[in-house]
């Protein structure tokens, strides 16, 4: 390899540089070669579940284990109609990569080829394809210089194009793309541009973890781009089982001055929750980092010219983790060319974090990041793994799911080999021959009217596929060998063509181009197997409800009843709820109320689903009253109420489901998982907010009665949302209401509403206080120091002794703006003044914590990235600029994504 031809070529994409530079700039960019060999490593077994390992045009056996993973490789017959397989040049074979790449399956024929590989809908798959050209067909079709490239579709969308125009026989080429299944199959298409015979090498599927990628849906897939790993590494590609989704990490060897490696054992964690891209932890422990002269470098991302650059958005993601001992004081600021990215960003010791921004994918040709030393920095920047994707959007419709399955059919009952594969009508110019489509139904699937199959040589009988197709208009099977009866098919509006079929012979009627004769025959053809259906349909009715009953198949829909007020929300049935909790299995939370379980809506939102408990149902006639009121509270602070069930069977409550579960949870996490300054602040505002309106913006107020750090969610995106309207009663009578029921928890409870029961919206803010106390300095409202203390007494005892520091949250290890303190402390206290009346409203609460969070990342001081130029924030555009502000937090914090399936989210 010395002489240097690299045998895995993937670099059909771009070509990365770097460089250094020192205060005065002497800079150098080394091109990155690209040698690659497979991971060495051997694991005994078979591979694991959701991998599947395909070698295309592999004929002389059906399958075997590779040497070089032993992931057993099958041959791909079962997957893909058509084509031909081919070994590549014998001259190429001792050096090919592995044995997948020895073989190859090309396709002469046809616009579109299609492998369909089985999937789990809703799952995410990583999908690999390679390409060995080898001069398999003595063309010479990559090095004559003439145009050899061919495209790529993944199900009805675009992927990619294989360009291996100017490219070394021997090389190859990988794609990877990472898509969320839509069905029980995915299928993988080869598309002939016109400029070469299309041909691939292997085909790889390997399942994901749920947790991961969590931007992906059904409409948003990616493209990898490049995947590196940093610091002193020995193979060229860290692959399964090192990585156990074997992702292909492309070693970036920055072995020369002034590049320096970083190794450590310690173990790199990563948050929990945080499975974004779990990242395999011998990547995390290696590293790369400069010289301690010199003060930044560059990651550049170079399209080379093999692609089509102008379609692309490209996603760039780094993972970090400090790996130095001791907690050295490293802070670097990363620019994309010349704006900042990241601000003063500080790697975690012995976590990984990842930054990227999912919702900005950058439109351009490459990218130059520059990660550059801050003054105050001891140690220059590192960097552990890079990996950059481009956006596949995925917004081509498929044809209707029913007429695909009836096309199968008719496709498999006449054994039709027509390269009719991937999907029947889309896109529109690579649809099946034969077939005519309705596109114009706006938003909906598109679906086949006209199908034409004349001459096609079919025997049998006429299939009763057409008859079930929704949309058919027009049938045109003349002129083929059917035979037997000619089924009812009139009860559609189905035009059918059967002229010179056998057919025809026994039955002249109009479909057989006669239209002289419809006799007694005809009647008799048509009427005796119609009254013998619907006998048949009778029986198997009667049968059915026969045996409903006695067996454990129970119809819940007797217990469904009329409810007799008007609620706007979704009423869900029992079945329904069944259904999307998937039989109540995953429990997220317990509490004083039910359980609540996790449940997916038909459309993949998720959903909290919680079910009353008995009891409760018993004393439920509060219960439509209530949730009449709430189905009419909208606010971007509170949880939304997506809809209820009610019937002898069941009472729930359907909510949104909250992924980073409950602030609780967050603030005690441990040094797992840290919510820092700015984020607090954001979300005791938010949480302000949400109590702001229930008191302020419905009529009649409503008081929470039991606001606490479980009841406050959070979003994917960290916004908080109040949660648990349990307790509060449309509030009658503005702030005056004497109430009896008992409301609240332990530590949070009013000392005013506990002398008089008298139940005002401020208790809500002395509870708030409690929260606020709690965000700040991260501990719980009682705890023992060394006997029961209240958290308020708490802190007013260690303000009193000494300096208000000393109650700061130690996880936030001295990160917080100083100033903003004293404000936060003297709200909260204020919040907790023993009369209610000298408490502040959530409307003066709002306003504090407002200024707060803008002071606090005033742009001139903090260099808030979007929003530098402006530094007085009109009033109008405060919400957008908090929008920016989170954009530029989550672009940093975005890895706290995914938390799933803990207890206690909705804790009552
Ligand atoms: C591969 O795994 C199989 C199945 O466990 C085992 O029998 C075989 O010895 C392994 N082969 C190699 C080369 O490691
Ligand atoms: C099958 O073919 C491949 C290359 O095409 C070769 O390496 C392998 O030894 C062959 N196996 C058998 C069993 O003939
Ligand atoms: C293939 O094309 C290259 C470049 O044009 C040429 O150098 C080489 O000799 C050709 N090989 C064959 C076998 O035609
Ligand atoms: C969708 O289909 C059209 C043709 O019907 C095609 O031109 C277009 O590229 C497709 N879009 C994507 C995103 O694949
Ligand atoms: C980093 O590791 C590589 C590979 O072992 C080695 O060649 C290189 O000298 C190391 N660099 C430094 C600065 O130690
Ligand atoms: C394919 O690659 C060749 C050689 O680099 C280039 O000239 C050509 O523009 C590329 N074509 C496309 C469609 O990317
Ligand atoms: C990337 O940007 C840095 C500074 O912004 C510049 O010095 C360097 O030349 C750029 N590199 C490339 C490859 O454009
Ligand atoms: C039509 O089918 C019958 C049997 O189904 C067969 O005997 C006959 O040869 C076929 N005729 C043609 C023209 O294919």
């Amino acid at each position: 390899m010395a002489e240097g031809r690299p045998l895995l070529k993937q670099k059909d994409l771009m070509v990365i540089s770097y460089s250094c530079s020192a205060g005065t700039k002497p800079t150098w960019i080394l091109s990155l070669l690209l040698i690659l060999v497979a991971e060495t490593q051997v694991v005994h077994g078979v591979s694991p579940t959701g991998f599947l390992n395909i070698d295309c045009g592999l004929t002389n056996r059906s399958t075997y284990n590779d040497i070089l993973t032993n992931l057993t490789y099958v041959s791909d017959r079962e997957y893909v109609e058509g084509g031909k397989s081919y070994n590549i040049m014998a001259q190429y074979m001792a050096d090919a990569t592995n044995e997948q790449e020895k073989t190859l399956r090309c396709f002469p024929e046809g616009q579109r080829n299609c492998y369909t590989i089985p999937s789990t809908s809703g799952k995410k798959y990583l999908i690999r394809a390679t390409f060995t050209y080898g001069n398999y067909d003595g063309l010479n079709s990559s090095e004559n210089g003439s145009l050899f490239l061919f495209g790529l579709h993944i199900g009805v969308n675009f992927w990619t194009t294989v360009n291996l125009t100017n490219w070394g026989s021997p090389d190859t080429v990988w794609k990877e793309v990472i898509t969320v299944a839509s069905d029980t199959n995915i299928s993988v298409c080869l598309i002939n541009l016109g400029s070469g015979t299309p041909f691939i090498s292997t085909l790889d599927l390997r399942k994901l973890d749920d947790a991961m990628f969590l931007f992906l849906n059904p409409s948003v897939s990616i493209s990898y781009f490049i995947r590196l790993r940093f610091g002193e590494v020995d193979d060229f590609i860290t692959r399964y089982p090192k990585d156990p989704f074997d992702r292909f990490w492309e070693a970036a060897h920055r072995y020369k001055f002034p590049w320096r490696n970083m190794t450590t054992n310690k173990e790199v964690r990563r948050l929990p929750g945080n499975d974004n891209f779990q990242v395999p932890t011998a990547i995390l422990q290696k590293a790369s980092t400069i010289d301690s002269n010199y003060s930044e470098f560059n990651v550049s991302v170079r399209v080379s010219n093999n692609i089509d650059y102008r379609s692309l958005e490209l996603l760039p993601i780094f993972h970090f983790a400090e790996i130095g001992d001791n907690n050295p004081n490293r802070s670097f600021d990363i620019y994309d060319d010349e704006n900042l990215l990241f601000d003063n960003y500080r790697p975690q010791p012995f976590r990984v974090e990842s930054t990227y921004n999912s919702r900005r994918f950058l439109r351009k040709k490459g990218a130059n990041f520059t990660l550059r030393k801050k003054a105050s920095s001891e140690l220059p920047p590192l960097i552990n793994a890079f990996e950059v994707y481009s956006l596949v959007r995925m917004d081509n419709l498929t044809t209707s799911s029913d007429d695909v399955n009836y096309m199968k059919e008719v496709k498999k009952y006449y054994s039709l080999a027509r390269n009719w594969n991937g999907d029947p009508c889309s896109p529109r110019e690579y649809s099946w021959k034969g077939l005519a489509c309705n596109y114009a139904n706006g938003n909906k699937n598109p679906s086949i009217i006209r199908v034409d199959l004349s001459s096609s040589g079919l025997t049998g009988v006429l299939h009763t596929s057409f008859m079930k197709m929704p949309s058919l208009e027009n049938l045109d099977l003349s002129h083929n060998n059917l035979t037997g009866p000619i089924p009812d098919y009139q009860l559609n509006s189905l035009r059918v063509l059967l002229e010179g079929n056998p057919i025809c012979s026994k039955v002249k009627d109009r479909y057989c181009g006669n239209k002289k004769n419809r006799t007694a025959i005809v009647l008799i053809a048509v009427i005796v197997p119609v009254v013998f259906l619907l006998l048949l349909v009778l029986m198997c009715l009667w049968r059915l409800c026969w045996k409903g009953k006695s067996e454990e198949q129970e119809d819940y829909s007797i217990y469904e009843e009329e409810t007799p007020l008007h609620i706007d929300i979704r009423r869900f049935t029992y079945a329904e709820l069944k259904l999307i909790t998937n039989n109540f299995q995953s429990i997220i939370g317990k509490g004083g109320f039910g359980t609540v379980y996790h449940g997916i809506l038909e459309n993949n939102d998720e959903v909290a689903v919680k079910v009353l408990v008995e009891t409760s149902v018993a004393e439920s006639k509060d219960f439509l009253p209530e949730v009449q009121t709430l189905s009419k509270v909208h606010h971007k602070n509170l949880v939304a109420l997506v809809g209820y069930c009610q019937n002898k069977k069941c009472l729930a409550l359907v909510y949104d489901f909250m992924p980073r579960g409950n602030l609780q949870q967050l603030l005690r996490g441990g040094y797992d998982s840290i919510l820092n300054w700015e984020e607090r602040l954001h979300i005791a505002l938010d949480a302000a907010q949400g109590l702001e309106y229930l008191h302020e913006s419905c009529t009649p107020s409503i008081v929470h009665r039991d606001v606490k750090t479980p009841n406050i969610l959070l979003d994917k995106n960290l916004v908080a949302k109040i949660s648990d309207f349990g307790l509060s009663r449309a509030f009658n009578a503005a702030h005056t209401h004497i109430s009896t029921v008992a409301a609240g928890t332990l530590g949070y409870l009013d000392p005013e509403y506990h002398a008089t029961f008298q139940l005002t919206v401020k208790t809500d803010v002395y509870s708030f206080g409690i929260v606020l106390l709690e965000i700040v300095t991260g501990q719980p409202p009682v705890f023992m120091d060394p006997q029961t203390v209240h958290l308020p007494n708490w802190v007013r005892q260690k303000i009193a002794r000494g300096s208000i520091h000393d109650v700061v949250d130690k996880k936030l290890l001295d990160q917080y703006d100083a100033t903003h303190l004293q404000t936060v402390i003297d709200l909260a206290m204020n919040c907790l003044e023993n009369a209610s009346i000298d408490r502040p409203s959530m409307i003066e609460v709002v306003s504090v914590l407002k200024r707060e969070t803008i002071d606090n990342f005033n742009p001139s001081k903090e260099e808030c990235h979007g929003c530098r130029n402006s530094k007085a924030v009109p009033v109008d555009d405060l919400w957008s600029f908090n929008n920016k502000l989170r954009w530029h937090l989550l672009s940093v914090w975005i890895y706290r994504w995914g938390i799933r399936n803990e207890p206690h989210f909705w804790a009552s």
